[in-house]
């Protein structure tokens, strides 16, 4: 089924100006990048988006890292796309990612792991409609 999903190519890759070089693993997998800004997001976008894990140890360090450089926000699209989006970024922790995923080959350690993508569809919906007005997802 064709769906979509919600991505963060996050402040470690756009300090490191490898934006590009992620979105061409993105097409590569036949994902469509259909809607993509670049925003510096403020502390209380970022404790907001990720207020799931306000009770973790990492959460003031994660919100701090997110806010450090510019985000580069994405809508994309294709058949299952949580799913496979989630496959082509590989394991959280880029030591436990498998070879040829975006954070096996880019991401830096388990905080600094150069992109985010929904855990369901659910999530994308919402995800999505916390960045995108329903006229900048143009398809
Ligand atoms: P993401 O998929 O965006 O979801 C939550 C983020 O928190 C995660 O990617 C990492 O950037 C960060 N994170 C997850 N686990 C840890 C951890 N154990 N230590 C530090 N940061 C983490």
């Amino acid at each position: 089924m064709m769906n979509q999903t919600f991505s963060i190519i996050k402040p470690d890759a756009t300090k490191r100006n490898i934006t590009g070089s992620i979105n061409k693993v993105i097409e590569e997998s036949g994902l469509r990048i259909i809607a993509q800004k670049r925003i510096k997001l403020s502390t209380k976008q970022a404790e907001s988006f990720y207020s799931v894990h306000k009770e973790r140890p990492f959460f003031r360090d994660l919100v701090q890292y997110m806010c450090s450089e510019p985000v580069v926000v994405q809508v994309l699209s294709g058949e299952n796309c949580v799913e496979k989006y989630r496959s082509i970024m590989g394991a959280t922790n880029p030591e436990n990612a498998d070879k040829g995923t975006i954070r096996k080959l880019f991401a830096l350690n388990v905080q600094e792991n150069s992109v985010h993508g929904s855990d369901s569809e659910k999530n994308a919906k919402i995800e999505i409609s916390f960045f995108f007005q329903n006229e900048e997802i143009v398809g």
